[in-house]
C-alpha cells in the first residue's frame, strides 16, 4: 500500500488551475523529488498535501486515510512532517534547547511543569541520540541565532526527526547554501531514507542532488503531471528536457 496517494488532485485559484488532475503513488520507503519550472505548482502540491487548503477536485490520502477535513496539526501527529523555506528554529535559543522543546513536544510533555527523574532521562537520551546522528553534539550549547545557515537548517532537520515522522516533506532543503553545507544536507537525507527508512518527498532545485539521492522523480509543468520515473529515464525524457532541462532553470 502506498503511503501517500493523490487520486486526480485539481486545485484552482480563481480562474488559475494551479493544478490539473494530478495522480501520484508514494510508496512506502520511497525517496521522492518534485521538480518543475517555477509556477509549476510544487509548493501547491505541497500544501494540498499536508492539509493547509483542500483541494478543488480530488482526493489525498495518507496512510490509507482520506485527509479530508483534518488539519495541519492533526497530520502532524499522524506522522506527516514538513519543513518550510524560512528556518523556522528558535534562534535565541541553544541548539540543546530548541531539541529540548521538540523532544518533549513530540513526547507529549511540553505541557508538564515538572518531569520525573526517569522521564528527564529518556528526554536527555533522545536529545543526544539526534545530536549524534546529525554531528550536532559539537554545538549543543551554542545559540541557534549564530550558527552558520546549513546547521541552522540541520537543527531543523532534527527537529523534524524528533518528530518520528513517517512522512517528510522538504521544500527545498539546500536553498541558500554552499557547497560543503549542500554536500552536508544530501549526505542527511541519505541517511534518513537509508538508516531510518522515512519516506520523503522534496522539492529542490539542485539536480545533482536530485540525481544523487532521489529513488523517483515526479516532473510537474504548468500544472500538469508532465513526466515521473527514475533519475535515467527523467534524465532521457525529450519532454522534460524541452520543458525544465533544458529551459530557464
Ligand atoms: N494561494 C494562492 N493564491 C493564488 N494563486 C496561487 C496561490 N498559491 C499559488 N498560486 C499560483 O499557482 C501557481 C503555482 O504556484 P506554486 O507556488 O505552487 O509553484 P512552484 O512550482 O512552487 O513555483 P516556484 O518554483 O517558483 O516555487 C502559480 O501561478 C502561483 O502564482
Ligand atoms: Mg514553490
Amino acid at each position: 500500500m502506498s503511503l501517500l496517494s493523490l487520486k486526480n488532485v485539481s486545485r484552482r485559484f480563481g480562474s488559475l488551475a494551479a493544478l490539473s488532475n494530478i495522480s501520484l503513488e508514494i510508496p512506502q520507503g520511497e525517496l521522492r523529488a518534485i521538480i518543475g519550472p517555477n509556477g509549476a505548482g510544487k509548493t501547491t502540491l505541497f500544501n494540498l498535501i499536508s492539509g493547509l487548503f483542500p483541494p478543488s477536485e480530488g482526493e489525498v490520502l495518507f496512510d490509507g486515510q482520506s485527509i479530508k477535513g483534518v488539519s495541519p496539526a492533526r497530520l502532524v501527529h499522524r506522522g506527516m512532517i514538513r519543513t518550510f523555506q524560512i528556518t523556522e528554529i528558535f534562534l535565541n535559543l541553544t541548539v540543546y534547547q530548541n531539541l529540548e522543546i521538540a523532544v518533549e513536544t513530540a513526547q507529549g510533555l511540553n505541557l508538564r511543569p515538572w518531569l520525573s527523574p526517569a522521564r528527564r532521562r529518556s528526554v536527555r537520551t533522545a536529545i543526544d541520540e539526534l545530536m549524534e546522528t546529525l554531528h550536532l553534539t559539537g554545538l549543543a550549547y551554542r545559540t541557534a541565532g549564530e550558527l552558520a545557515h546549513g546547521d541552522q537548517r540541520v537543527v531543523e532537520m532534527a527537529i523534524a526527526l524528533s518528530r518520528e515522522p513517517k512522512l517528510l516533506l522538504l521544500d527545498e532543503p539546500t536553498a541558500g547554501m554552499g557547497d560543503e553545507e549542500t554536500d552536508q544536507m544530501t549526505d542527511l537525507i541519505r541517511h534518513m531514507h537509508g538508516e531510518r527508512g522515512i519516506t520523503m518527498l522534496f522539492i529542490e532545485h539542485d539536480m545533482n542532488i536530485i540525481f544523487k539521492v532521489a529513488d523517483r522523480i515526479t516532473v510537474l509543468d504548468n500544472g500538469h503531471l508532465l513526466a515521473e520515473g527514475t533519475p535515467s529515464e527523467i534524465s532521457a525524457n525529450a519532454d522534460v528536457q524541452a520543458a525544465y532541462l533544458g529551459g530557464a532553470k
